[in-house]
């Protein structure tokens, strides 16, 4: 990021101000004093004004929420209310999911400002592994085990779909892990081997596990954030 305006943010004043601190030689860079605003700070470079140090503050946020049926994760839609309806934040319109659920699937949304840690969610390089409980309409038999641990050849996909661990909760209940996200990739799953789901839910998102109310949100924690590095 450029000097002058990573000064301007923390310290909250105009890039004009900032500039005749530069020059007025108030601003050190790793000990050194810089009086050009172009000058390319690294995170891990030390700023002092007048000897000052300026803690970086990250500015991101990471939250979770329990998404009821009838909500849409893009941030805005011209026919369905979206996933911001529940969040109560300054400037929610700059949060995205990082991963989206259908609009009657249920539970963990993570939402965030931070297009880097929602890509290392979402990307398919990084196996992120997500945690479904499905009802189906169609009794489950055990054999299913071992066809999604395998793979599934979906409609108009060119790989089979990567393995999946599938446990039977009962005849119409089961617990899907997928490790990747492709289009409605657990009901297309389903209908690939003659069922159909009825209810979709998400519980977990690598370690990061739903603990809060259906419609209700929280900030995550420290940890939970750091999960995703
Ligand atoms: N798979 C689906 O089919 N739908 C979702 O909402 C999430 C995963």
């Amino acid at each position: 990021m450029r000097l002058d305006k990573f000064l301007a943010h923390h310290l909250g004043v105009s890039r004009t101000i900032v500039t005749k601190e530069l020059k007025a030689k108030k601003v050190t860079v790793d000990g050194v004093i810089i009086k050009s605003g172009a000058y390319q700070l690294t995170p891990q470079q030390t700023v002092e004004y007048d000897g000052y140090e300026i803690t970086p503050i990250t500015n991101n946020r990471y939250f979770m929420l329990n998404k009821p049926q009838g909500y849409v994760c893009s941030t805005d839609d011209p026919d369905y209310p979206t996933i911001l309806y529940f969040i109560d934040e300054p400037m929610s319109e700059k949060l995205h999911a990082a991963g989206r659920l259908d609009l009657d699937t249920t539970g963990l949304v993570l939402l965030t400002d931070d297009g880097k840690w929602s890509h290392r969610i979402t990307s398919p390089k990084h196996h992120c592994q997500k945690v479904y409980v499905v009802t189906v309409e169609q009794p489950l038999t055990v054999d299913l085990i071992h066809t999604f641990e395998h793979g599934i050849q979906l409609h108009n996909e060119k790989s089979l779909t990567k393995p999946a661990l599938l446990n039977i909760i009962d005849d119409y209940h089961a617990e899907l892990t997928i490790s990747e996200g492709r289009y409605h990739q657990v009901k297309r799953m389903f209908a690939a081997v003659n069922n159909h789901v009825v209810e979709l839910h998400r519980k977990q998102i690598g370690t990061v596990i739903l603990d809060i109310p259906e419609g209700e949100y929280r900030p995550l924690t420290q940890d939970e954030i750091n999960s995703f590095s």
